[in-house]
């Protein structure tokens, strides 16, 4: 590697994780990056478990849930008693959707910056039942959030079901106006299901006011939590009829002071969970880590992705998809012309694997549109600094 394209320093919250040094990671956004701290905290709890297994996942596992869960709740401005974690996104996801009762000609209604795994789990829901996936086409570029609001309310039939709302894009990492969204959606009597697999931590939430029937989202993105660990919250109106990916002893084993709901997602059958329980205290040490707390946090990371994409794009030439009010800590540009048109050759494109062969550089490359464009993009974290972008974008250039 030449000398002008020596990795950056790094943050100095760097050392608070325990990423790979020489590596630029600027892909938070795929499966997020757990603290040292919250990582030891998770160990300890896993030699207790090892060390007393039913005393840890029996006998005080319930009161060791409920302090995650009531920090949690407290965090996404919700009651506890609609909460429950489940270990994904995509395990939210596919309770809610194969949780419906279709009929033939029924539809259900996403967008075409959803995500794939879970279009999947709409597409086979729908299959099914012999419904229909409807797919909003959001444009990209896009001028403003109103363009977002009309391509799904277009959409919307006598016939729709429920609408999957993405509160942040994946392949395009677009805030969507969700607040307007779910009010016009459901005031229209379709029942909302918000997939915010990045918003906690990326973005400030007060569920009870947002009301959709149901929102999920990961904890193990931006609240650092360990792998494993995300939530799903359901408005008090749905929650009868709704059933756990997993159906385990809740069904038939009520708990004093727990909602029917909470003791059907409470315990999925054995397994770990010590992500879950890690989920409260990692929500604590990142709110330590500025003086201005979350709030602060939340500006850190999203004035880092809106100076990283004003750098990229005056480096790079490049023209930004949508404007600034649309993001939040990351950002997705096109790439470069010479990047455009190159056929697809395997899991990951063989740039990006380049990109981190030559300068350990951890971006991903998507493609997206008809016709085809690819693009990247990058995440700002705490970890993560401006300089680090610049040699992004130099690689890029040399690339
Ligand atoms: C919008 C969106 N939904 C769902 C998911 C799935 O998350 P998970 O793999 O944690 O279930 C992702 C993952 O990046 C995502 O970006």
């Amino acid at each position: 590697m030449s000398r002008d394209l020596a990795p950056p320093a790094p943050s100095r919250f760097r050392r608070f994780w325990g990423l790979a040094p020489g590596t630029v990671f600027l892909n938070h956004g795929s499966f997020g990056a757990c603290p040292r701290a919250i990582l030891e905290l998770q160990a300890e709890l896993r030699e207790r478990m090892e060390a007393e297994p039913v005393q840890f996942l029996w006998r005080h596992y319930d009161e060791q849930l409920e302090a995650s869960r009531a920090a949690v709740a407290r965090f996404v401005g919700a009651e506890p008693r609609d909460l429950v974690f489940v270990t994904n996104a995509t395990t939210g996801v596919n309770a809610v959707a194969r949780s419906l009762k279709l009929k033939r000609g029924d539809q259900l209604l996403t967008t075409n910056q959803d995500y794939n795994a879970c279009r999947n789990v709409l597409a086979e829901t729908a299959r099914r039942a012999g419904a229909r996936l409807v797919v909003a086409p959001v444009p990209l570029p896009l001028r403003s959030p109103d363009q977002v609001i009309e391509a799904v309310l277009r959409c919307v039939t006598r016939r729709t079901r429920l609408a999957f709302i993405d509160h942040v894009t994946s392949p395009t990492a677009l805030v969507l106006p969700v607040w307007r969204l779910v009010r016009e959606l459901e005031g229209r009597g379709v029942p909302t299901l918000v997939d915010g697999a990045h918003a906690p931590g990326m973005v400030p939430l007060d569920l009870e006011k947002l009301g959709p029937a149901y929102y999920t989202g990961n904890l193990h993105k931006w609240v650092c939590a360990p792998k494993g660990a995300a939530l799903l919250w359901v408005r008090r109106d749905r929650q009868p009829g709704l059933e756990p990916a997993v159906i385990s002893h809740g069904n038939n084993t009520p708990r004093p002071g727990y909602s029917p709901f909470q003791d059907r997602f409470d315990w999925p059958g054995t397994f770990d969970p010590t992500s879950w329980l890690c989920a409260g205290e990692a929500l604590a040490w990142l709110g330590r880590r500025l003086p201005g707390g979350w709030k602060e946090l939340y500006r850190h990371n999203r004035l880092l992705a809106v100076q990283a994409r004003r750098l990229l794009c005056q480096r790079l030439h490049l023209e930004p998809p949508c404007p600034e009010e649309m993001l939040g800590a990351m950002a997705t540009l096109p790439l470069p012309e010479r990047f455009q048109g190159l056929p697809r050759n395997g899991k990951i494109d063989a740039e990006q694997l380049r990109l981190y062969d030559q300068f350990r550089i951890e971006v991903p490359f998507m493609r997206f549109g008809l016709p085809e464009r690819r693009y990247f993009r990058f995440s700002a974290q705490l970890y993560n600094s401006l300089p680090e972008y610049a040699f992004l974008a130099r690689a890029l250039d040399v690339l």
